[in-house]
């Protein structure tokens, strides 16, 4: 058997490689596996689910921006149990590591959602969207205060063993104090960042691009804001960071991992390059070889600060 020089753990989660398909750029994984086999990532994450099916916002929802875009898709979704009916089969069926991404409007919502994931042995990580920044209640208005982050945690965690991932907003003033309010729950990891809450108008109807007014920027544009946090939660907290914000190349997921990611997600990139995952697989190893790294874990945190 050869040695997996690109595998990594996030937590007790084994992953064959780092990258990881961030939610809601990604489905459940259909599209892509009529391009190309989506064994190759190390993970995949849902679209954000919630409880009952949502349509999501009226559109315009996406509109493009430099080395980037804006999207405010309102989490567009087939609820709860049209996914663990439907959609959790074929993903399972994959074979990379199953993330379910649960957004929810409410307290009860989010119990309930977490209760029917941690049920199927099939979903093997829950990721807690505290961060869509496209909705009314829930999500990122819950994330944007610690003393919520972890009155809510402290409720979902006696409903699942399983890894619980807490996907944070950068829309905040602290992304540590978010971190740790999550990690004193009982978190298993944190993800971040999701997108920053933006805009963009039209200047000669004079209204935003978005029917939204507002929608959340991702994609290079954010890459150098992302990194920071990444590293200021890597440095505030003891449990694994997963970072995304702008991945783009292998070069960008050797920097994230540096700042202290134990894996990444990619998102927007994607939608641009749908093949950007073989190509940084393909990449990553005589990068590893030519920074001076046997394998990919040892890069974590490796960051020399001045
Ligand atoms: O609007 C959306 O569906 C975005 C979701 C997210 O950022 O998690």
């Amino acid at each position: 058997m050869t040695d997996n020089i690109l595998a990594c753990r996030v937590g007790s989660v084994e992953l064959a490689n780092p990258l990881i398909a961030a939610s809601g750029t990604f489905g459940f994984g259909r599209e892509a596996a009529a391009l190309y086999d989506p064994a190759c990532w190390g993970g995949i994450c849902s679209k954000g689910l919630t409880l009952r099916e949502r349509l999501g916002n009226a559109t315009p929802r996406v509109a493009e921006s430099a080395c980037g875009m804006l999207n405010s898709v309102g989490l567009q979704n087939p609820g709860l149990a049209y996914f663990m009916q439907n959609e959790l089969p074929f993903m399972a069926g994959l074979g990379p590591r199953v993330i379910a991404n649960a957004a929810g409007h409410s307290t009860e919502d989010y119990l309930s959602i977490v209760e029917g994931l941690a049920a199927d042995p099939r979903v093997e990580v829950i990721e807690l969207n505290l961060s869509c920044p496209n909705v009314a209640e829930g999500c990122m208005s819950i994330g944007t205060d610690p003393r919520q982050i972890r009155l809510l945690v402290e409720q979902l965690r006696p409903l699942t063993t399983k890894p619980l991932w807490v996907k944070l907003t950068p829309n905040v003033t602290s992304i540590a104090t978010a971190a740790m309010a999550a990690e004193a729950a009982g978190a298993d990891a944190i993800s971040l960042v999701n997108t920053f809450l933006a805009m963009r108008i039209d200047i000669r109807s004079r209204r935003p691009i978005l029917a939204n007014n507002t929608g959340g920027l991702s994609g290079p544009a954010i890459k150098p804001i992302a990194l920071r946090m990444v590293h200021d939660v890597y440095q505030a907290v003891k449990i694994p960071v997963v970072g995304m914000g702008g991945i783009a190349s292998a070069e960008d997921v050797i920097e994230f991992m540096l700042a202290g990611a134990t894996a990444v997600q990619l998102g927007t990139a994607q939608l641009v390059h749908p093949y950007l995952p073989m190509q940084i697989l393909e990449e990553l190893p005589p990068l590893l070889q030519e920074l001076g790294f046997s394998r990919i874990s040892e890069v974590t945190g490796q960051l020399k600060t001045y």
